[in-house]
Order: structure tokens, then sequence, then C-alpha cells
């Protein structure tokens, strides 16, 4: 039996002169990972409210969801709350008490579970996560993946069937957001939960999914595994969110299987490619950057902080960035790519002439110089950045 079944799902907003979703025909089977992309206002939130009533938007309906054969608002509310889990967008909306641990334990307490049980489930959740090590800390304290992990966690407490989650990685880093679907990837197989995610990376959700779900103002228009979605999918302004794989196989003439993830991609590429090998070719970057080595901004051992008793932000960072060059710096949250960024953005202003209209501090750290170099339209001479506390 499915565990969730979507029949003909059209539903209106209320005022709006067009569905937002159309005839949505959908049958997730129990241990399935599926994930539903599509452009942005497509219907991908509102379908996935209907996953649980106390989340359903307001409007007109027709069609039927079934939960484990059930029609859905036939379905306790007690039974929907600890059996299907939602984890939001925003780490911050989700979170409702101020201690990590009894953020754990809140959903379990209210749906009256015994102490004992509560403790139990609470610590195995703690190690299933690696939540330990900040387990009495206070919520504030932690960073948007630990967050996201925690909300995770203390949903993860009551057991559910079905984790669905809307785009929980969007006010992640990088990292954080790897990480988190790592997680997300290891509670379906581990545990058996079904997961259905909304997710825009799909460079790293779509070789986990059994199943992806196409969304196009409001209409399904594909169910089918990855690699089906891959190939069908070519042609359409979506393909470009693709991952590498998929778009590398539709680029030479989809022969064989279509890969998914790198190291799929490569023994395909050996497979059918390798006697074709003649070296690298260029990149279009590196194509419109040839011949181009003006460096127009230079940063070099730059030590930056706010206060003069606050720990230092940008540690000993050099840079180069050449005229044409499309430059990107990429990092966790709070490794000073903001503040990196307004001192490129001052640097001709924070200077030693007129350090008074510095706003934080740059030190030495017993290094030769600090310094920061503007070549830019203006070329103007280059400058040192130094603060007070330069030698
Ligand atoms: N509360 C609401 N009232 C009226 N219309 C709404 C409401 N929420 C969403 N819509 C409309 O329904 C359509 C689908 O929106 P939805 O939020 O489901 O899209 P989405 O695919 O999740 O988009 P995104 O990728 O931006 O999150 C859009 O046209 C949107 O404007
Ligand atoms: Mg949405």
């Amino acid at each position: 039996m499915a565990l969730f079944e979507i029949r003909n799902l059209t539903f209106t907003y209320p005022e709006a002169k067009t569905p937002a979703l159309q005839e949505v025909n959908v049958a997730i089977e129990q241990g399935e990972f599926i994930v539903i992309c599509g452009k942005s206002g497509c219907g991908k939130t509102t379908l996935l409210r209907h996953f649980k009533t106390a989340l359903t938007p307001y409007g007109t309906r027709s069609g039927e969801i079934r939960f484990l054969g059930d029609a859905l608002e036939q379905v306790s509310v007690r039974t929907q709350a600890s059996e299907i889990g939602y984890v939001l967008q925003s780490p911050d909306n989700q979170i409702v008490t101020d201690k990590v641990w009894h953020e754990m334990a809140f959903g379990l307490e209210n749906l009256g579970y015994d102490q004992q049980t509560i403790r139990l489930r609470v610590a195995e959740m703690a190690s299933f996560f690696g939540i330990q090590n900040w387990f009495a800390k206070n919520v504030e304290e932690l960073s948007g993946g630990q967050k996201q992990l925690l909300n995770l966690a203390s949903v993860m407490a009551m057991q559910p069937k079905v984790l669905v989650l809307d785009e929980p990685t969007s006010q992640l880093d990088p990292i954080a957001a790897s990480e988190f679907l790592a997680t997300i990837r290891k509670i379906n197989l581990e545990l058996g939960t079904t997961v259905i995610i909304i997710e825009h990376r799909l460079e790293e959700v779509f070789p986990m999914a059994d199943k992806v779900l196409v969304l196009e103002e409001g209409r399904q228009i594909l169910y089918d595994e990855p690699r089906q979605v891959g190939k069908a999918l070519a042609g359409n302004d979506l393909f470009l969110a693709m991952p590498s794989p998929v778009q590398i196989y539709d680029g030479t003439g989809q022969v064989g299987t279509c890969p998914l993830t790198v190291c799929e991609g490569r023994n395909w590429l050996k497979a059918h490619f390798e006697k074709e090998q003649s070296g690298f070719c260029e990149t279009e970057n590196e194509k419109s950057t040839k011949g181009k080595d003006e460096v127009v901004i230079e940063a070099k051992e730059v030590w930056f902080r706010y206060e003069k008793e606050m720990p230092d932000v940008v540690k000993d960072l050099s840079l180069q960035v050449k005229k044409g060059e499309l430059f990107c710096m990429l990092g966790g949250n709070g490794t000073g790519k903001s503040t990196t960024l307004s001192l490129i953005r001052n640097s001709k202003t924070l200077s030693r002439e007129n350090p008074a209209e510095r706003k934080g501090y740059s030190q030495a750290k017993g290094k030769r110089i600090v310094s920061w170099f503007d070549r830019g339209a203006s070329a103007e001479p280059a400058k040192s950045f130094c603060g007070k506390h330069s030698p």
C-alpha cells in the first residue's frame, strides 16, 4: 500500500484566477526518497503543504490525498503530528524553546510520552545526529546549520514514517547544506524513513532520489526515476539545473545509461569516449580571460578585526583579481566573505593617510606589512591598507 497517494489534485488559492495545482497524480511508496523540483512559483510548496492537514492552505480543492490508504483528513491530528514530520525552510521559524535538549523533547512532551521514553528517544537522536557536544547549549548560540539539524532531530525523535522538507538548505552555507543533505540520506537509508524534499541543490539530491517530480505552472510534467527525468528534461529550461553528468550526457548525444554522479560520469566517459580523448579543452571563462593579465584588485597578507579586543575576522588573506575575471569567494557562514568584500569596496578610503575613516582594525600580527592595493579603473597608484596598529 502506498504511503501517500494523490489522485487528481487540483487546488486554487482564494481569488486566484488560475489553479496553483492542476491534476496532480502521485503515488509515494514507503521508504522512497522523492525530490520535487520546478521553477519558482510552480506550486512545489503548495503541493508539499497538502501532505499534512494542519499545513494545508485555504482555498478550493478537488481530488483526494490518501495516507496509508485512508483519506488524509480522516487521519487524526495526533497520528499526523507523530507520523508526518515537517522541516521548514528557515531554521529559526520552527524552533520554539530556548535549550537544545528541550527543543528535542518538546514534540514528544506534546504527544504525551512518559519521561523515560522521552529521555531514551532524545538520547538516541542526539547520538544519531552527533548533537552530544552542544546538547546543553542555548538555541541562540547555534549556527544556522546546527539549528536546522536540531529541527531535524526534534522531528525525528517522534519517529515519523515520512519526513517532508521544503528547501531545508536554502539558508545554510554550502558545507552545512551538504552535511545536512547527507544526514537526510542517512535517515532514509538507515532508518527507512520516507523522504519528500523540495531542493534546489539538484547536483546533490538528484542521485539520492528514487523518483523526481517535476512541476510546471502547477502541472506535473514528469514523475519518474532520476535517469529518465534527466533524459526527458533535455530542451526544457529546467535542464540547466540538472547535475553536470546529466548535462554532459545530453550534450554528447545521450549514449548509453545516463550518469548521475561524478563517479558514474567518469566511468561513463571511459566506457564511451576513451578513444576520442584528445587532452583538455578550454572553458568559456578561460577563453574570455586569456591574455588579460592586468591585475585590478590585489590584497596581500590582510588582517582585519572589527574591534580592538575582538578576534580577527580576516586572517592573512591574499588574493589577486585580474581584469575580466569572474572571481568567486566561497566559505562557510561567518568565515569573513562579506567583510572581505566590504574591505575591497572601501579600500580607497582604507588607506594609511586617512585611518580615521576606518571602522575596524587591521593588525600586522608580527607580519612584515598589511597592505591593500586597489588598481581599479581610476588607475590610482597602489594604496596601503593599514590601521592604527600597523607597523
Ligand atoms: N497564500 C497564497 N495565496 C495566494 N496565492 C499563493 C499563496 N501562496 C502561493 N501562491 C501562489 O501559488 C503559486 C505557487 O506558489 P508556491 O509557493 O507553491 O510555489 P513554489 O514552487 O514553492 O515557489 P518557490 O520555488 O518560489 O518556493 C504561485 O503563483 C504563488 O504566487
Ligand atoms: Mg516554495
